[in-house]
Order: structure tokens, then sequence, then C-alpha cells
């Protein structure tokens, strides 16, 4: 891995965190075994990750059970940061979330068994909110500045590299995967009818009364008071995981020409794909 700055390694034309993993551990991941009963859910950072990571965690908790583990970054870890744990020994179903573009994923999930969840978020809130949490993270790079960090979020120059790619590899790739497109906004418009659609995903048949029970449990203000969700129990964080969770908190950090900026980037780099973000 090539460090490229102070928190920041490079491999494989993708943004890591210095000492979070290595590059052989990546490289194996192509032959990782993948069981069918596998779910990994996959973002771009600052998307809704531990959102929709609780409500998958709740909907099978609720729909079968799932050993006890301490929080929710223990019963559903990340894929490429394994803390040295050994994910084969690992009882079914492994939930696995994971910020990787596909090329770096294991191949086996080609065969179209497991599950992928990916949940993306229109690029001006998710900067705002990876601004943010840059500031009160200790392994990520402090951005002097907004208009700084603006700049970095657009040529990629951060951990996860370019929200744009990740975008566009996830959605060129969906004739290759048994993948469930979800979009952040969509989730706060409609939380029940998120949840539906993951428990139908998951094929999980649950009762009208659990999955308002998921989608309590999944709210701002129930999942912000709930020690094995918040991720509160991170050290290094200093501020808060979940922070605002509303759509157009952009509207107070970028100026009309750095909003019409993302608007030009979005239509020359993903315009064929005619994305309907919603903004406010
Ligand atoms: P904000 O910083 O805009 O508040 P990730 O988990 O991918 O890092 O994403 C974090 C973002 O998801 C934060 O956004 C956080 O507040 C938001 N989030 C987490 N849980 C949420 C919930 N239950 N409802 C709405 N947003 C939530």
């Amino acid at each position: 891995m090539e460090q490229i700055t102070e928190h920041i390694c490079r491999y494989k034309n993708y943004n890591f965190f210095v000492d979070m993993t290595t590059a052989e551990y990546i490289d194996s991941l192509q032959s990782f075994e993948i069981r069918d009963s596998d779910v990994f859910l996959v973002t771009y950072l600052k998307s809704g990750t531990i959102w929709t990571q609780e409500i998958i965690i709740s909907i099978c908790e609720l729909s079968g059970g799932l050993p006890e583990y301490s929080n929710n970054s223990e019963q559903m870890p990340w894929l490429e940061y394994n803390n040295g744990q050994d994910y084969a020994l690992r009882p079914s179903p492994r939930l696995l979330c994971s910020h990787l573009p596909p090329n770096l994923m294991p191949l086996a999930l080609k065969d179209k068994k497991a599950k992928i969840i990916y949940v993306m978020r229109n690029p001006k809130d998710n900067m705002v909110s990876y601004f943010h949490f840059s500031r009160e993270y200790n392994r990520f790079d402090t951005p002097e500045s907004f208009d700084l960090f603006f700049e970095q979020y657009l040529s990629g120059n951060v951990g996860g590299s370019s929200w744009f790619d990740h975008i566009r590899a996830w959605l060129s790739v969906k004739d290759q995967y048994n993948i469930l497109y979800l979009t952040y906004e969509d989730m706060i418009l409609d939380l029940t009818g998120a949840v539906r659609k993951i428990c139908s995903f998951l094929g999980k048949n649950l009762s009208e009364a659990d999955i308002q029970k998921v989608v309590e449990k999944a709210t701002f203000k129930n999942m912000k008071k709930d020690p094995k969700a918040n991720y509160e129990f991170i050290p290094e964080i200093r501020g808060n995981f979940m922070r605002k969770g509303q759509i157009g908190d952009w509207k107070n950090f970028l100026t009309a020409e750095q909003s019409e900026r993302v608007d030009r980037l979005l239509q020359e780099k993903l315009g064929d794909l005619s994305l309907n973000f919603i903004w406010e």
C-alpha cells in the first residue's frame, strides 16, 4: 500500500485508511469463501451504513435470531477491516459491511446467491456528513476547511476514493450480483417502506408488528440512544456518528457556486445513469 496522506493509503486504485488493513488481506478477499446465506451491506462512506446495518440486524434477529454480540460493529463487521478476525469461523448467517468497489469484492459473490444491499446518498449531503465526521475521527485526515474538503472530495482524494466512481461502479454491475439498491433519501421519506423492501429482499416474512418494531428501533431518535447501534462505543470518535440524519443539510455548507459545480459533475460523470437524487 502506498501511503499518500497521514491517514490514507492507496492500493489497487482505491484509498484505504492507514493501519486498518493490508494489501495481502485485500488480495485474499478475491477468493473469500461465500455462503449462500451471507448478506453484505455496501456503501460509500457516510451514506447511511450504520442505519441500514441496524435495520438488517433487527430483521435477522426477529426472524430466527442471531448470536449475541456486544454491538452492531461486532455483529456485522467490515469485510475489509477485519481486526484480525477469521470470518470463515463465524456462524451463518454472516452479516458483513463494506465500502469496497466491486472489483475488490469476493469473486464468488457473482454466483448471485449471497445478497448485497447497496445504499447511496446524494453527494451534497454525503460530503457534508463526511466533512464533519473527518473532523471528529482520529483515523481520518482532519480537513482544514469545508472549501478544501470540497475539492478533495470531488477529486476523490479522500478515504474511499471518489463517490462518483463508487456509484458508477456499483450501478453498472447490477446484472452480476444479487443486489438491492436503496437510497438514504428514500429511507428518510419512507422508513417503513425501506424496511419492507429489505425484508422482502432477504426473504424474511416478518409480521406487521415486527416490521413496526424494526422501524421504531431504527428511527434517528431511538438509534441515537441505543448503545449497541449508535457507535459511541468507538473511543476514537470525538463527536457523534449520528449527527443530524437529515436531507438537505448541504444548504448550510455549500455555496451556490459549489452546488452548481456538483450538479455539473453529476451530469458529466453520471448523467447517462439518469439518477434522480432527492436534495431536500
Ligand atoms: P449526518 O452526518 O448527515 O447526520 P454512515 O453510517 O454511512 O457513516 O452514515 C452516517 C450518516 O447516517 C450520518 O449522517 C448519520 O447521522 C446518518 N444516520 C445514522 N443513523 C440514522 C438514522 N437512524 N436515521 C437517519 N440518519 C441516520
